[in-house]
């Protein structure tokens, strides 16, 4: 499988920064659970990553049945998708879904935030993953993990500030627009409890 080449006007290669929004002059933002009329809004805020950076190392966009399963597979058993909605519409979302499948990790759990580009920068992704902490610590998620690339610094600066440390760094585990990307794992224990 070939992986894409930049998309034309594009800049595909870049680190996801915090746009300059109009947030503060719009309509306030509400953080809820997500419901299944989002899917389409957040499906569009993640293909547009896909295509254009590397926040996300998928290569191709997702279909509304691979979207679906992604849904289905952040809003099963104690995982939790939350959204972001203002005046109306979805501009970004955060849930946490399976770290790894072997019963051990079930304790564990990794979180994924996404922000439309108008709406960065402005505390709301700061927002969307503190309630998503409180979401899981009240569910008895032990362990947080967030897997991001190294050079997505508002991500990883995002994470540190609610806590999160970092804990391993994986060089060139994966590639996409033709170079090697690494990941950063970081995570935050969520509470002291002595035994699962
Ligand atoms: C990453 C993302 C969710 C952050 O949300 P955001 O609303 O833009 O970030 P916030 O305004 O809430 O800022 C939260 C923290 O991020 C960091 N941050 C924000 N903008 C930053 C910048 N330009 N440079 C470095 N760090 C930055 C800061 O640590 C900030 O904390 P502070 O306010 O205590 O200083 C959002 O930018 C986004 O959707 N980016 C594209 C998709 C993506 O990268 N998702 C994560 C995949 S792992």
């Amino acid at each position: 499988m070939s992986e894409p080449t930049a998309p034309p006007g594009a800049e595909p290669d870049r680190a996801p920064q915090a746009g300059a929004g109009c947030v503060d002059a719009g309509p306030p933002v509400v953080i809820r659970y997500a419901d299944p009329t989002d899917a389409g809004a957040m499906l569009e805020i993640f293909n547009r990553e896909v295509a254009q950076t590397i926040s996300s190392w998928e290569w191709f966009a997702l279909s509304e049945a691979d979207w679906r399963d992604w849904v289905d597979e952040h809003t099963k058993d104690d995982h939790v998708l939350l959204v972001a909605e203002a005046g109306g519409r979805v501009v970004g979302f955060a849930g946490y879904g399976t770290f790894r499948t072997k019963a051990g990790y079930v304790s564990t759990a990794e979180d994924s935030v996404f922000l439309d580009e108008s709406f960065r920068g402005h505390g709301v992704g700061k927002r969307l993953l503190a309630r998503l902490l409180d979401e899981a610590r009240a569910r008895q998620i032990h362990v947080m993990v967030a897997a991001i690339t190294s050079e997505n610094l508002v991500s990883i600066g995002l994470h540190q500030t609610l806590g999160f440390e970092q804990v391993g760094y994986l060089p060139q585990v994966g590639h996409k627009f033709g170079r090697w990307l690494d990941l950063v794992l970081l995570q935050i224990t969520l509470d002291n409890r002595p035994t699962p």
